[in-house]
């Protein structure tokens, strides 16, 4: 199908389906075990419904979409999730996610296991465009190893390391497996709180940790003065049957709802729909992360990626509007009704 013809985030997915080798297409969309958490990422939004105001003035929304993450100023509060392996989608791979991220003044985080280089990929940015490079260590690597890997991402001028911490062991793929695509990323990592203290001596850049599942990692990441987190699941794709974002999300807004205040925090996993992203802000989250949705688009180059983010800037300010929110940075949890579906 052409470009013109997608008119919204799913339908990246129903082209790359159709456009890609089917193995590529599965590296992709994979998720672990039975993907149960990779569909219930997906489904969790449709289990709460907005309670729409009426009666206001939201004529100047779309003008609200702008938001910081870690001070640094974007168009909207949504984000290119790092995601391994861009080449799988388009030649140009990586470089497509950079440009449209750059032309559209979103964030994107690079993955260190991308098919272009961490350098390919800074010298595609646009002047001064911020980037927070993805990074996966290994605990057992020696500190010089660790060292030469951060000084590499300042050199390359990363203006954060997101450190990602949800896959301490590899994830059950089945579908990736079959078509030997899967990652063998580590055998079994030795992370902690104290390898943190460690690691974050040995570079200046701000160090964030993706891949929060509980209330309990949330309030230790304030106590080891971390400065923001990303709840996922990876998208699904590491251990089936974990809870997804929004269910973190949930969590710390009734167990310790002060995180939300006292670091950024951010989210990501099957969100599809501007629809997704607003529930997300509602409960305090400062930007959503998008991974496969930006893969999909990518099929289309540059100017795919591009399009995608238009459209969910769109949907983002349209459902606002709808609701009753005039101004999307101030959404709050009562826009959405918490206590409907598995919560009632
Ligand atoms: C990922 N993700 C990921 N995360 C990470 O920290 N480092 C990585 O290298 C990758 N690689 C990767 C590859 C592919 C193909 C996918 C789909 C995902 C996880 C990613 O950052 C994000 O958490 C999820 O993609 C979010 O879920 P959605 O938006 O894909 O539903």
């Amino acid at each position: 199908p052409p470009l013109d013809a997608m008119v919204g985030l799913p339908d990246f997915d129903y082209a790359a389906r159709n456009y890609l080798p089917v193995e590529n297409y599965t590296y992709y969309r994979n998720g672990a075990g039975g993907e149960w958490s990779y569909r219930n990422n997906l489904e969790i939004f449709h289990q709460f419904h907005f309670r729409p105001r009426s009666m206001i003035d939201i004529s100047k929304v779309n003008q609200t979409l702008k938001t910081t993450i870690l001070g640094h100023e974007f168009s909207a509060p949504f984000f290119i999730s790092p995601a391994a392996r861009a080449g799988y989608g388009h030649p140009d791979a990586e470089l497509n996610l950079v440009k449209a991220a750059g032309a559209q003044d979103i964030l994107y985080m690079p993955a260190l296991y991308a098919t272009k280089t961490i350098e390919e990929i800074a010298a595609a940015k646009k002047e001064g465009q911020v980037v927070f490079q993805q990074l996966y260590l290994d605990s057992a690597a020696d500190d010089e190893v660790t060292q030469a890997l951060f000084d590499r991402t300042e050199a390359a001028g990363a203006d954060a390391i997101v450190f990602t911490i949800d896959s301490a062991a590899n994830g059950n793929r089945q579908r990736a497996a079959r078509f030997d695509v899967g990652s063998a990323v580590v055998a079994y990592e030795a992370y902690s709180w104290d390898y943190l203290d460690k690691i974050r001596n040995m570079t200046d850049l701000p160090i964030i940790l993706k891949g929060i599942g509980s209330v309990e990692d949330a309030k230790l990441a304030v106590e080891h003065k971390v400065p923001a987190i990303i709840l996922s699941n990876h998208g699904g794709r590491q251990v089936d049957g974990a809870q997804s974002s929004l269910e973190t999300a949930l969590e710390i807004h009734a167990d310790a709802p002060e995180v939300f205040e006292q670091i950024e925090v951010y989210a990501d996993g099957g969100v599809r729909y501007g629809a997704d992203v607003l529930k997300l802000l509602a409960l305090g989250v400062k930007a959503v992360g998008l991974g496969r949705p930006f893969l999909y688009a990518n099929v289309f180059g540059q100017e795919g990626v591009e399009k995608a983010i238009e459209l969910l800037k769109t949907e983002i300010a349209y459902d606002a509007g709808n609701i009753g929110v005039p101004d999307v940075g101030k959404i709050g949890p009562e826009a959405v009704n918490w206590r409907t579906g598995f919560y009632g």
